[in-house]
């Protein structure tokens, strides 16, 4: 459960260019079961399928690179969720990727479904997403995106500032409505990966600081409004979180606050979300809890917590994104270029050029994300040499998998496959060096379906107003 990230050769011993935590694999075209969608295998040919599907032939039909969800993996991981958490409300993280048919999915699997932008609600409502079990967040919302949610009539809108609080109840008035509202605190816990750093944190941009006071007297505000109704509190602690020490320490400082807004105002707020972040494997050394593990680690602590201020339970919920859509989506490239590079001390790095890259997923740029990948077209009989799976973009920063032992054969045409990419990916892609964006399909016991098309250099020129 404490697998701690290290980032690249920085922190190597000194004999290896390899990251102490990545050991040199005994089969090199094994798959860690952990790290696939459910229906992801190595068949007897020797390649890498998915739903039924080998990575060939999905190439073959829809080109590359492309985005793989498995659709039946990603259904029974919302389901699970659902059903670990009982009568806690489980809301899909959009922002983790959606699209009209993952909307429509979400909905048929009864969970609720949290937007930050007008362009993600108009995505969630087009998908027939019903518009009171959804969120919406955001730390700067316009005028339109609210309007668009109170016409929506949005379930909840999660409150960020005192800006918003001031829009909210001039639009409210304009329309002659009320809004949901929660208001978002910052509780003075950051987690990110395993780890949580008490006080540092309060330092960003999003919500109400609970310890400096703001939390509160928005509270009492939003109480007293006549265009707000307040629901309750939400926090969010951060990102790809393997336990629930993090969360225990939020829940006791939202409840205190609950227990504190009781006292001022004699009102007991019924609904707490504690937010999404939970953690997933993308490398093997990630060992992040089940739903079943999360919502029972959690259901204790805000039970116990209630107790000792002498609170009810609140209507729960939490707010998962890539422990959903993450494992269930995988990345598939075909290699362009292989390079060996010395890089001192006797020691060379192998670069497997692939046709996407940090436009198609940010993450390893961004925040020194880890992947891992395997030769998806073949199995090989050659040995596993350290290899860096990077892009085509012109910046050096453009990995996609920093570390990982491939077969010491790829060559170009091999096509590379990279697993738990289903999160934060596509939804982050950009066009960077007009690079068209990827496609993303589903598959679903053999047969494919495209959610999002390939763009294509027509959709990058129309925007453009020149000759
Ligand atoms: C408010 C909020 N809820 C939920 C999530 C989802 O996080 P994850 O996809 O890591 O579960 C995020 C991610 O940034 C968030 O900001």
């Amino acid at each position: 459960m404490t697998h701690m990230h290290v980032a690249g050769s920085i922190h190597a011993d000194a004999t290896s260019p390899a990251p102490q935590w990545l050991t040199r694999p005994e089969d090199v075209n094994a798959l860690t079961k952990e790290l696939w969608s459910n229906n992801a295998k190595r068949i007897e040919s020797g390649e890498l399928e998915i739903a039924g599907r080998t990575a060939a032939s999905i190439i073959d039909e829809v080109g590359s690179p492309v985005y793989v969800i498995d659709e039946a993996d990603f259904r029974s991981r919302a389901r699970q969720w659902r059903e670990a958490f009982g009568d806690w409300q489980v809301f899909y993280a959009g922002k983790s990727f959606l699209c009209t048919t993952v909307a429509r999915w979400i909905s048929e699997e009864g969970l609720g479904l949290d937007v930050c932008t007008g362009g993600e609600l108009a995505v969630a409502l087009r998908g027939g997403m019903d518009p009171a079990r959804i969120g919406m967040h955001g730390n700067n919302k316009s005028d339109d995106e609210l309007r668009a949610a109170l016409a929506a009539g949005v379930g909840r809108i999660i409150v960020d500032s005192a800006h918003e609080i001031t829009r909210l109840e001039r639009l409210c008035a304009e329309l002659d409505t009320v809004a949901e509202v929660m208001i978002r605190v910052t509780t003075g816990v950051e987690a990110h990966t395993h780890e949580y750093i008490a006080t540092a944190h309060e330092d960003q941009k999003f919500g109400f600081s609970i310890n400096g006071g703001a939390a509160l007297v928005a509270l009492v505000r939003s109480h007293h409004s006549p265009h707000l109704h307040l629901r309750g509190v939400h926090s969010h602690i951060g990102s790809q979180i393997f336990d629930t020490n993090g969360f225990e320490v939020a829940a006791r400082r939202t409840l205190k606050l609950i227990a504190q807004f009781k006292e001022a105002t004699g009102t007991e707020l019924r609904e707490l979300d504690l937010g999404g972040g939970f953690g997933i494997s993308y490398v093997k050394e990630d060992t992040p809890a089940t739903p079943e593990e999360l919502a029972a680690g959690l259901r204790s602590i805000v039970e116990h917590e209630c107790r000792g201020f002498g609170l009810q339970v609140p209507v729960m919920s939490v707010e998962p994104g890539r422990a959903i859509c993450g494992p269930a989506g995988t990345a598939l490239y075909t290699v362009g270029t292989v390079k060996t590079v010395e890089i001192g001390s006797g020691q060379s790095r192998r670069y497997i050029s692939v046709d996407g890259g940090m436009s198609d997923n940010i993450r390893p740029a961004l925040y020194a994300a880890e992947y891992s990948a395997t030769l998806a077209n073949r199995a090989s009989a050659a040995g596993p040499v350290l290899s860096r799976v990077v892009g085509k973009h012109c910046e050096g920063g453009d990995i996609l998998v920093r570390d990982e032992f491939l077969p010491d054969d790829v060559a170009p045409g091999d096509l590379i496959a990279i697993p738990a990419a289903g999160a934060y990916s596509r939804s982050m892609a950009s066009n960077y060096n007009h690079v068209p964006r990827p496609p993303v399909v589903a598959v679903a016991d053999g047969r494919i379906t495209t959610l999002l098309r390939r763009e294509t250099l027509d959709d990058l020129l129309a925007l453009d107003a020149g000759a």
